[in-house]
């Protein structure tokens, strides 16, 4: 529909948040397919959890002082006061249902994995929206470095079933509460130095936290940031040896990637680790197709219990527009094999149930039961490529037949209704 027309009506669907429409509905099964496909490969295990939580979770999980939170959260207060908000992220909720039934417990790694809408009240723009869908997996208590590369090689593996090519992973080492001290302290007396050149929003991070500098995309800061101190410099032995135990399983799989000293993300709990995967030809769009990290100390921070993971989230939005940009055919359009016309009062009543027995066959069937006339309904039958058209009029109806149209040839034979199912399966695997 275009804008115009949009705009004539009275409601509109919320600023940032879309309709997916049925045309559209055929990339977001094969995506989710796929996708549900490779989690089990992979070892996942489906969670749901609720799309409101409680906004505590993510002011300490996320960070008080990230975007996410300081901007962009959907904040509501129940009848009985509680605050809460619409998930902006998965991860703070997963670790949370984690520590909350008990899956501490079972052998670990856990590896979990969801999909569903997340909520984020930013600017809206191309690949931005208020309301996006993400994949997101985790893996719970293990550090071992071919965790975090395994998670790079799921995303690929994924994109290569959707056909999608042409991807470069950016990959950086945030440190840990050990080295990222040290770390710190020289970016901030470095940014301190050239504070003048900086955004307003950048000179107020400075205080809080001064490692987001690097990511901004204000042009005058691009250029202060490229001058920075990287955080590989400044990796103590346990960090550095894991980044390099990551990058070199990346080399085993042949995944592309290139360290980016700049990539740090936007959420406070990562450490180690930190990846996203950018479309090669976007000149300079850097547009994210997922992200995601290794983060050893949020468990700890929401539930006491010190235990390592690893996770990463798919833009399913974006993944889905860079599928049609690039003009990737995923949707295989499999015709159904047969159309079942109704012709005359008992004909209707009677392919009502011939219907149900069909389709409870297995076969694939379509009919236009509010259509009267045979011509209207061979029509449709055309339009649709059906193999075979099932014509059940008063006298089909009476001797307990029905006739067979090859679509093809327009040939037509008389069938007894008993034998209908079997005829056509023969047929059609000829
Ligand atoms: P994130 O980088 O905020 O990470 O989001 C992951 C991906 O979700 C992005 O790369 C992007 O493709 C998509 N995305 C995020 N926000 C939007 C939006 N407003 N519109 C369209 N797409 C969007 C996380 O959310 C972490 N929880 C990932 C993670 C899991 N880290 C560890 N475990």
């Amino acid at each position: 529909m275009s804008n115009k027309s949009k705009s004539k009506n009275k409601f509109q669907a919320p600023k940032g948040m879309r309709d997916i429409l049925p045309k559209d509905q055929p990339y977001w099964e094969k995506v989710r397919q796929v996708i549900h496909l490779s989690a089990k490969v992979f070892g996942f295990e489906r969670i749901d959890t609720p799309i409101l939580e409680e906004k505590e979770l993510f002011i300490k999980g996320t960070g008080a002082y990230t975007d996410i939170v300081e901007k962009e959260m959907y904040n509501l207060t129940t009848k009985g006061r509680d605050k809460l908000v619409l998930r902006p992220e998965f991860t703070p909720a997963i670790i949370r249902a984690y520590l909350e039934n008990g899956l501490s417990s079972l052998p670990h790694p856990v590896k979990l994995y969801s999909i569903g809408p997340i909520f984020r009240y930013g600017r809206p723009q191309k690949g931005r929206y208020r309301q996006s869908y993400q994949a997101n997996f985790e893996v719970i208590g293990e550090q071992d470095p071919i965790l975090d590369a395994q998670l790079i090689q799921l995303f690929f593996s994924i994109c290569k079933k959707l056909g999608l090519k042409k991807l470069i992973t950016q990959i950086n080492s945030i440190g840990c509460s050990e080295c990222r001290p040290s770390y710190r302290k020289k970016l901030t007396t470095y940014y301190r130095s050239n504070k003048k050149g900086l955004c307003s929003d950048c000179q107020r991070r400075l205080k809080q936290n001064p490692l987001r500098l690097l990511d901004c995309k204000e042009p005058k800061c691009i250029s202060i940031a490229e001058e920075a101190p990287q955080t590989i410099d400044s990796l103590c032995d346990n960090c550095s040896n894991h980044f390099k135990g990551v990058l070199e399983y990346l080399d085993e799989l042949e995944i592309p990637y290139i360290l980016n000293s700049r990539l740090v993300r936007g959420l406070d709990y990562y450490t180690k680790t930190v990846f996203e995967v950018w479309p090669e030809d976007e000149d300079g769009r850097q547009i994210s197709l997922c992200g995601g990290g290794r983060y050893d100390k949020l468990i700890k921070l929401l539930g006491k219990k010190d235990i390592p993971a690893v996770g990463f989230a798919i833009g399913l939005d974006r993944i889905i527009n860079l599928i049609k940009e690039r003009e990737i055919k995923i949707v295989s359009k499999s015709a159904p094999s047969v159309f079942l016309v109704q012709l005359g009062d008992l004909g209707k009543k009677k392919s009502l149930k011939l219907f149900e027995e069909l389709q409870q066959s297995g076969l694939k069937i379509a009919s236009s039961f509010s259509k009267n006339t045979i011509k209207t309904q061979l029509k449709l039958a055309d339009k649709m490529n059906v193999r075979f058209a099932l014509i059940l009029g008063q006298k089909e109806a009476i001797d307990k037949s029905i006739i067979v149209r090859d679509m093809i040839s327009g040939s037509q034979e008389v069938i007894p209704l008993s034998k209908i199912v079997r005829e056509i399966k023969k047929r059609i695997k000829k």
